[in-house]
Protein backbone atom coordinates (compact mmCIF):
# COMPACT_ATOMS: atom_id res chain seq x y z
CA UNK A 1 0.00 0.00 0.00
CA UNK A 2 0.90 3.72 -0.81
CA UNK A 3 1.48 5.68 2.00
CA UNK A 4 -1.47 7.87 0.86
CA UNK A 5 -3.57 4.49 1.57
CA UNK A 6 -2.42 3.70 5.20
CA UNK A 7 -3.10 7.13 5.70
CA UNK A 8 -6.38 7.37 4.84
CA UNK A 9 -6.67 3.81 6.12
CA UNK A 10 -5.26 4.21 9.70
CA UNK A 11 -7.12 7.60 10.03
CA UNK A 12 -10.60 5.58 10.33
CA UNK A 13 -9.28 5.01 13.80
CA UNK A 14 -8.61 8.23 14.97
CA UNK A 15 -9.59 9.10 18.05
CA UNK A 16 -11.13 12.39 18.16
CA UNK A 17 -14.28 12.61 20.13
CA UNK A 18 -13.88 16.49 21.01
CA UNK A 19 -12.89 18.37 17.84
CA UNK A 20 -14.70 15.27 15.61
CA UNK A 21 -11.56 15.97 13.44
CA UNK A 22 -9.97 12.77 12.36
CA UNK A 23 -6.49 13.07 11.44
CA UNK A 24 -4.07 9.89 9.98
CA UNK A 25 -0.38 10.08 9.22
CA UNK A 26 2.20 7.71 7.53
CA UNK A 27 5.92 7.95 7.34
CA UNK A 28 8.21 6.20 5.23
CA UNK A 29 11.75 5.36 7.36
CA UNK A 30 15.25 5.27 5.95
CA UNK A 31 14.73 1.15 5.50
CA UNK A 32 11.53 2.06 3.68
CA UNK A 33 9.31 0.31 6.15
CA UNK A 34 6.26 2.61 6.72
CA UNK A 35 4.93 3.35 10.11
CA UNK A 36 1.25 5.30 10.83
CA UNK A 37 -0.56 7.71 13.44
CA UNK A 38 -3.58 9.01 14.38
CA UNK A 39 -4.34 12.06 16.51
CA UNK A 40 -5.25 11.07 20.19
CA UNK A 41 -7.36 13.05 21.63
CA UNK A 42 -8.11 13.36 25.73
CA UNK A 43 -10.92 14.61 27.81
CA UNK A 44 -8.30 16.94 29.46
CA UNK A 45 -7.72 18.34 26.30
CA UNK A 46 -3.92 19.84 26.64
CA UNK A 47 -3.20 15.96 26.37
CA UNK A 48 -4.05 14.92 23.12
CA UNK A 49 -1.45 13.86 20.27
CA UNK A 50 -1.59 14.59 16.93
CA UNK A 51 -1.25 11.87 14.31
CA UNK A 52 1.98 13.09 13.29
CA UNK A 53 3.88 12.34 16.40
CA UNK A 54 2.01 8.96 16.96
CA UNK A 55 3.70 8.29 13.53
CA UNK A 56 7.15 9.43 14.73
CA UNK A 57 6.60 7.59 17.89
CA UNK A 58 5.64 4.38 16.44
CA UNK A 59 8.73 4.89 13.67
CA UNK A 60 11.59 6.03 16.89
CA UNK A 61 9.90 2.72 18.45
CA UNK A 62 10.98 0.09 15.98
CA UNK A 63 14.24 1.23 15.93
CA UNK A 64 14.19 3.83 13.07
CA UNK A 65 15.73 7.30 13.20
CA UNK A 66 15.25 9.28 9.66
CA UNK A 67 12.19 9.76 7.38
CA UNK A 68 12.43 10.14 4.35
CA UNK A 69 8.74 11.07 3.23
CA UNK A 70 5.54 11.95 4.99
CA UNK A 71 1.91 11.91 4.21
CA UNK A 72 -1.25 13.63 5.86
CA UNK A 73 -4.80 13.51 5.93
CA UNK A 74 -7.77 15.06 7.59
CA UNK A 75 -11.16 15.18 6.27
CA UNK A 76 -10.85 19.16 5.94
CA UNK A 77 -11.92 21.39 2.87
CA UNK A 78 -7.76 22.28 2.12
CA UNK A 79 -5.02 20.23 2.95
CA UNK A 80 -4.35 21.50 6.63
CA UNK A 81 -0.71 22.13 7.73
CA UNK A 82 0.91 20.40 10.98
CA UNK A 83 0.92 22.34 14.13
CA UNK A 84 4.26 24.00 15.10
CA UNK A 85 5.00 20.93 17.74
CA UNK A 86 4.65 18.77 15.06
CA UNK A 87 6.92 20.53 12.28
CA UNK A 88 9.66 20.57 15.05
CA UNK A 89 9.27 16.64 15.75
CA UNK A 90 9.53 16.18 11.71
CA UNK A 91 12.56 18.41 11.22
CA UNK A 92 14.30 16.40 14.11
CA UNK A 93 14.27 13.04 11.95
CA UNK A 94 14.16 14.94 8.89
CA UNK A 95 16.31 16.65 5.88
CA UNK A 96 14.51 19.78 5.06
CA UNK A 97 14.17 18.43 1.09
CA UNK A 98 12.25 15.51 2.91
CA UNK A 99 8.63 15.57 0.60
CA UNK A 100 5.77 16.34 3.08
CA UNK A 101 2.09 15.59 1.05
CA UNK A 102 -0.93 17.63 3.24
CA UNK A 103 -4.36 15.74 1.83
CA UNK A 104 -7.75 16.08 2.43
CA UNK A 105 -9.70 12.45 2.80
CA UNK A 106 -11.88 14.14 -1.01
CA UNK A 107 -8.14 13.79 -2.85
CA UNK A 108 -6.61 17.44 -2.58
CA UNK A 109 -3.21 17.31 -2.03
CA UNK A 110 -0.53 19.90 -1.09
CA UNK A 111 3.29 19.01 -1.72
CA UNK A 112 5.74 20.24 0.39
CA UNK A 113 8.67 19.81 2.47
CA UNK A 114 9.94 19.66 5.91
CA UNK A 115 12.38 23.07 5.32
CA UNK A 116 9.24 24.80 3.94
CA UNK A 117 7.16 23.83 6.65
CA UNK A 118 10.23 24.92 9.75
CA UNK A 119 12.49 27.27 7.73
CA UNK A 120 15.79 27.73 10.30
CA UNK A 121 14.73 24.83 12.23
CA UNK A 122 16.96 24.48 15.80
CA UNK A 123 17.93 20.77 14.65
CA UNK A 124 20.52 18.30 16.84
CA UNK A 125 23.19 19.57 14.57
CA UNK A 126 23.25 22.69 16.85
CA UNK A 127 23.46 20.21 20.05
CA UNK A 128 26.69 18.97 18.64
CA UNK A 129 30.27 19.35 20.28
CA UNK A 130 28.69 20.56 23.54
N1 LIG B 1 -4.12 17.42 14.36
C1 LIG B 1 -3.25 16.44 13.95
O1 LIG B 1 -3.29 15.30 14.45
N2 LIG B 1 -2.36 16.76 12.99
C2 LIG B 1 -2.30 17.95 12.33
O2 LIG B 1 -1.45 18.12 11.44
C3 LIG B 1 -3.23 19.03 12.70
C4 LIG B 1 -4.12 18.76 13.85
C5 LIG B 1 -5.14 17.06 15.36
C6 LIG B 1 -4.94 17.59 16.76
C7 LIG B 1 -6.36 17.55 17.30
O3 LIG B 1 -6.64 16.24 17.78
C8 LIG B 1 -7.23 17.80 16.08
O4 LIG B 1 -6.40 17.54 14.94
C9 LIG B 1 -7.79 19.21 16.00
O5 LIG B 1 -6.78 20.15 16.14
Amino acid sequence: MSLKEIAREVRQNAYAPYSGFKVGAAIRAGSGAVFAGVNVENVAYPEGTCAEAGAIAAMIAAGETRIDEVYVVADSPTPVPPCGGCRQKLAEFSRGEVPVTLATISGAEHRTTVSDLLPGAFGPGHMEGL
